[in-house]
């Protein structure tokens, strides 16, 4: 077997959550590219089944459930009712997310469990689900959408329980890696930084964003597409000896 055939997906079946815009859109576009049929989990229905248009023009097959991470029953009962479409599930990416940017000692409690229970909690569920579909095959390859907020903290905008949440995914990631390896099945995860989707460049000033990319040693932000290559490595064979792994995606931000 070839490098190249090992990064191939032909056939893999993927579902990813939060696909209905953003880094999952590209990231669920570039596995169907790349191979796989594609279940997407996404609050926003009317988005997901707009990606699913997208992925059938590739000639891959695409499911969309509606759903909300932050609620256990309903994450459990539609990964098994997507595995059941897709006709199995070999990859999960757990990528919705949200973030609020304000100060920690005015924050109100409902916004901490607002972020805390979608960009922690949800990956715990998320996570949970993908394992009772996969243990049973002794195969899956779960990549969690942590962030580079996850090992440092942003300039200038505040947003400690985004951050706190985030570094909760990499270490969760880890324990879970170690907790599943005896079932063949591999948890890693991916830390972008600063990425050009609805959540920063639609709801970040101008300025910020500015701001933001004179921080990062590129000096610019991302494109989602720029994330895809670790997805589909970690997805596939060719990351057959990598779990526990957090990929940073950062233009450099992280390494100064
Ligand atoms: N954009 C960045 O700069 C950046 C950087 C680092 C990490 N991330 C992470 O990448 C992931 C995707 O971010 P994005 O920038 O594409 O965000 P986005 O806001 O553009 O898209 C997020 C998607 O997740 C869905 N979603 C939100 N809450 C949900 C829930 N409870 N249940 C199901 N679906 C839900 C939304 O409907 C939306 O389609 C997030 O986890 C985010 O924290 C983003």
């Amino acid at each position: 077997m070839t490098i190249v055939d090992l990064f191939k997906l032909d056939g893999r079946k993927a579902l990813v959550t939060g696909a209905g815009r953003g880094i999952g859109r590209v990231m669920a576009i570039s596995l169907a590219e790349a191979g796989c049929d594609i279940g997407i989990f996404e609050k926003n229905l009317a988005d997901a089944q707009n990606v699913v248009a997208e992925i059938k023009k590739l000639g891959k097959k695409a499911y969309a459930v509606e759903g909300d991470v932050t609620k256990k029953d309903e994450v459990e009962k539609q990964f098994a009712a997507l595995a059941k479409q897709l006709g199995g599930l070999d990859i999960v990416i757990n990528n919705a997310g949200v973030c609020i940017h304000e100060a920690a000692e005015t924050t109100p409690e409902e916004h901490l469990d607002f972020v805390v229970d979608t960009d922690l909690k949800g990956v715990f569920y998320c996570c949970q689900a993908a394992s009772k579909i996969m243990i049973p095959k002794k195969k899956g390859s779960i990549i969690n959408i942590a962030s580079m907020s996850g090992t440092v903290a942003n300039y200038p905008q505040k947003q400690a329980h985004y951050n706190a949440a985030k570094a909760g995914v990499i270490l969760l990631t880890k324990c879970l890696a170690i907790e599943w390896v005896g079932y063949n099945i591999r948890v890693n995860c991916i830390s972008p930084g600063y990425t050009r989707t609805e959540m920063t460049v639609k709801l970040s000033a101008p300025e910020m964003i500015k701001q933001w990319e004179s921080l990062t040693p590129m000096k610019r932000m991302a494109d989602p597409q720029e994330l895809c290559g670790a997805a589909v490595y970690l997805a596939s064979d060719a990351a057959s000896f990598t779990t526990g792994s957090d990929i940073i995606v950062d233009g450099g931000y992280t390494a100064m």
